[in-house]
């Protein structure tokens, strides 16, 4: 089996999909695999440390889409200038690609790699269970976001985190709001308490107050039933107009004496909620920092612009896009790591076999043989 590894061509993006360690588990499995050269340079993993684990740098794409079984990306295919073709026209059919696809927000993809006859794995569509966690790239990519996020409002804010007993007095520690406690959520609060701010944290699902709790931050609560917020799959709902106001109301309070919030919102398929308004961004103190980690979905703030910080009412609002790609070293070893077991579960003997009645096999794949397998995006292709 060959695996590739391709240097991504989306702007800004970092990562890599296998690292070198990871390769040279893949080769000790039977495998071959071909990366293409200087595709690991930006998360600083440089040719030579893929030849040393085994692999074989090939110069350009054209020879390494064509030639591969299987093409392990990070961002899905798209249009190379430099090639004037479409990475998906330069596979051959049946080639096998795992990368985030995002299959139900990008229709024209999957169609494209319907026609190519190319199966395809998303790790976006990998599903939540316990056997599937270490495969499960969402949750990976989430926590350098968490994480990244408090970085983000801790240079933004003229104030310091933790309290602070000096000889020119008492410093009282930063006030930090989370709204939305899922994976991302959750490591930013882990990451603003080791840095010594004083947390709060909301979800619409009930069941995050332990783990809330258990990082030393306090659950805002409002009383909802949890058939009102959340799906059978443990994901939120969208709430109804009635209940989005009585969270908004709760969320105005919370929100006015916060040094800094980090917002997480999102609900899958679906715009991210609008959660603070413009009437509460007035309501924070002077240089406060909002931080909306769902800038991309549209954003959790409805002043918040994709990509950019914007100083409104003197409250700085951040829109970071693709945080996991500004730590590239971590973000692609924990990528790889997710990709490899992947291909591992993939595989026997070496060779790739597929059984779609498994969960993991049949969740996550796209298309396969010229037709889509997956039953949400064959719904929103038509
Ligand atoms: P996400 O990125 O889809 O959403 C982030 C958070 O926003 C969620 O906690 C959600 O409840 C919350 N949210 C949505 N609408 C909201 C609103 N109006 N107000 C406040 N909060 C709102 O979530 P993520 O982090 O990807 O995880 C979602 C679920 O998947 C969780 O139940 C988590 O435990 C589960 N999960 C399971 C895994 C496994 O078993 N393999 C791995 C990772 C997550």
């Amino acid at each position: 089996m060959k695996v590739a590894i391709p240097k991504e061509i989306v702007a800004n993006e970092r990562r890599v999909a296998l690292v070198p360690q990871a390769v040279g588990r893949l080769i000790a499995a039977g495998a071959e695999v071909l990366v293409e050269a200087g595709a690991g340079a930006s998360a600083h993993f440089s040719d030579a440390q893929y030849e040393e684990a085994g692999a074989r740098v090939v110069a350009g794409p054209a020879e390494l889409f064509g030639s591969a079984d299987v093409v392990v990306k990070v961002q899905g295919p798209v249009m190379n200038e430099a090639l004037g073709k479409h990475e998906v026209d330069l596979l051959s059919p049946g080639t096998t690609l795992i990368s985030f696809l995002y299959a139900l927000n990008n229709p024209e993809l999957v169609k494209r790699l319907v026609e190519a006859k190319v199966t395809s794995f998303s790790m976006d569509a990998m599903p939540r269970i316990a056997r599937a966690q270490s495969m499960d790239a969402l949750s990976s990519q989430a926590t350098i976001s968490g994480y990244k996020a408090v970085l983000i409002a801790a240079s933004a804010l003229g104030k310091m985190m933790p309290m602070m007993i000096t000889a020119a007095g008492t410093l009282a520690p930063s006030r930090g709001f989370v709204l939305g406690a899922g994976v991302a959520g959750l490591q930013a609060i882990g990451t603003a308490r080791r840095l010594g701010a004083v947390m709060e944290a909301f979800d619409v699902r009930p069941a995050v107050k332990e783990q809330v709790e258990s990082l030393g931050a306090k659950f805002v609560e409002l009383e909802l039933e949890t058939e009102e917020v959340e799906d059978t799959g443990g994901y939120a709902k969208e709430l109804s107009e009635e209940t989005h106001r009585r969270e908004q109301e709760l969320l105005a309070d919370r929100v006015s004496v916060a040094d800094f919030v980090i917002t997480t919102a999102a609900v899958p398929g679906r715009p991210a909620p609008v959660l603070i308004t413009e009437d509460m961004v007035k309501q924070m103190r002077g240089g406060s920092v909002i931080v909306d980690l769902a800038a991309e979905m549209g954003g959790n703030c409805g002043l918040t612009k994709a990509g950019e910080e914007v100083v409104i009412h003197d409250v700085t609002i951040h829109g970071p896009v693709n945080l996991p790609s500004s730590m590239p070293v971590h973000a692609s070893e924990m990528y790889s790591r997710n990709i490899a077991t992947l291909l591992n579960h993939l595989t026997k003997e070496g060779q790739l076999q597929l059984d779609f009645e498994d969960s993991i096999t049949g969740g996550c794949c796209i298309t396969h043989e010229g037709s889509i397998l997956h039953e949400a995006t064959q719904a929103a292709v038509g």
